[in-house]
């Protein structure tokens, strides 16, 4: 383990089928106004929604509903948010959804009391919170981001097609988490596979960087065979508990800055497809699966070693009597037959990516410098050409 550094996670996890028992005693900590936020009405259909405003009634509490935050949530939605937030003397943002609304129950919190434009502060300047921050617990219903356990809160400017994550500190995490993998079972067949993709790829992200030997390398590689074995049993059978739960735990633990610790980590994937979601407002799981392939062979070269030991670790490839080139091609080859079994998006003009936004989006994706090569603009072009 190189380098120093702190770790601290104060995101109170409960998990499992009875998991939301526990949310009257959270809720007994906080005051009488609680804004309850959720997405397009998957909740309602479900019945979560009855659950929850039943135990926000019986724990006394003063609701105040701001429904519709749409997936990639927009500043439009976030300002609405704010006005609700502040007018009401909000206590407690309680999120319950998939990703997009715990970010924006994240983004609402730091930006109710903000004295500025929030989207100028905190995703054009990139600037620390110095206001105060309305507490968020979430009742996660989708298994993905991670945004249960973290500080990530993505935004998207429609005006500018700039969709931008401000990852906050862990004074911005949710307070606490409450994960039952039931409530994934309703899900659609393709967000359940864009999530399992997404975790997939948070992982490899902080994987294909440094050389040094690091536990958190051994961890990930745990973390992958884990939910490649469990998202062929999810994708046969949605229903499978342990499947389901597996990957839900996979999730928070793959982007909730456990598996970052002692890395540099790369991140070009989500820094391009979080650009093409700002052009196209795409499922942000499949904006990432229609260009890793492009970009992984590409860089493939530049990181050989690593992508080696992820084709024998991961993909259980045979290195005997293959040169290094060889092995890690065919770690590649199995993650990519991988995803086309998932029915992942394999391009990006499935997306509804047009050859005149390849400028735009090139322009609008952030390059990172924690990988094994630094991409120039010309580069990330190509990629998007080769992922059309
Ligand atoms: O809006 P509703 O009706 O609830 O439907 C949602 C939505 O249409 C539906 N859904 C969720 N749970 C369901 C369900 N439908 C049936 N049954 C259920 N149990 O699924 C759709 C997608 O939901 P969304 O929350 O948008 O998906 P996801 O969890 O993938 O979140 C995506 C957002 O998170 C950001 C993405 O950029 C995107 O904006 N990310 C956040 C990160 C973080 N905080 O660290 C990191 C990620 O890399 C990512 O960028
Ligand atoms: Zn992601």
């Amino acid at each position: 383990m190189l380098g120093n550094l702190m770790y601290c996670n104060p995101t109170r996890l409960y998990f499992g089928e009875n998991a939301l028992d526990n949310l009257g005693d959270e809720l007994a900590k906080y005051g009488p106004n609680v804004m309850l936020t959720y997405g397009g009405g998957s909740i309602k259909k479900s019945g979560l929604y009855s659950q929850i405003t039943a135990i926000l009634k019986e724990s006394g509490k003063q609701v105040f509903e701001l429904p519709g935050v749409m997936p990639n949530p927009t500043t439009e939605k976030l300002y609405e948010g704010c006005k609700v937030a502040r007018e009401h003397k909000i206590d407690l943002i309680l999120a319950v959804g998939g990703g997009s609304v715990c970010d924006y129950a994240k983004a609402v919190s730091v930006s109710a009391w903000c004295e500025e434009d929030p989207w100028e502060k905190y995703y054009l300047r990139m600037e620390d919170v110095d206001n105060r921050i309305i507490p968020v617990g979430c009742v996660l219903t989708m298994a993905g981001t991670g945004s249960e356990m973290n500080g990530g809160a993505v935004i998207t400017n429609n005006d500018s097609k700039l969709k931008i994550v401000h990852v906050f500190g862990d004074n911005v995490f949710p307070k606490f988490s409450i994960l039952n993998p039931k409530l994934t079972y309703t899900l659609p067949q393709y967000q359940m596979v864009a999530g399992i993709y997404d975790i997939m790829n948070h992982i490899t992200e902080q994987y294909f960087s440094n050389s040094d030997d690091n536990t958190s390398d051994y961890v990930m590689e745990g973390l992958m065979r884990s939910l490649i074995h469990s998202s062929r049993i999810a994708l046969k059978n949605p229903e499978d508990y342990e499947a389901r739960s597996n990957i839900m735990w996979t999730a928070a633990w793959a982007l909730n800055s456990f598996i970052a610790q002692g890395k540099s980590a790369d991140w070009m994937v989500h820094m391009i497809g979080q650009s093409i979601g700002g052009y196209t407002d795409a499922t942000h799981g499949m904006t990432l699966s229609a260009i890793s392939m492009a970009y992984y062979r590409f860089v493939c070269p530049y990181g050989l070693a690593k992508f080696k030991r992820f084709a024998v670790s991961v993909w259980d490839v045979d290195p005997a009597g293959k040169s290094d080139e060889a092995v890690a091609g065919e770690g590649l080859d199995r993650m990519e037959a991988w995803m086309r079994e998932l029915g992942l998006v394999m391009n990006i003009r499935e997306l509804g990516v047009t050859e005149d936004m390849l400028d735009g989006i090139t322009k609008g994706s952030f390059i990172t410098e924690g990988g094994y090569k630094v991409l120039t603009p010309e580069e990330i072009k190509a990629i998007l050409k080769a992922s059309m």
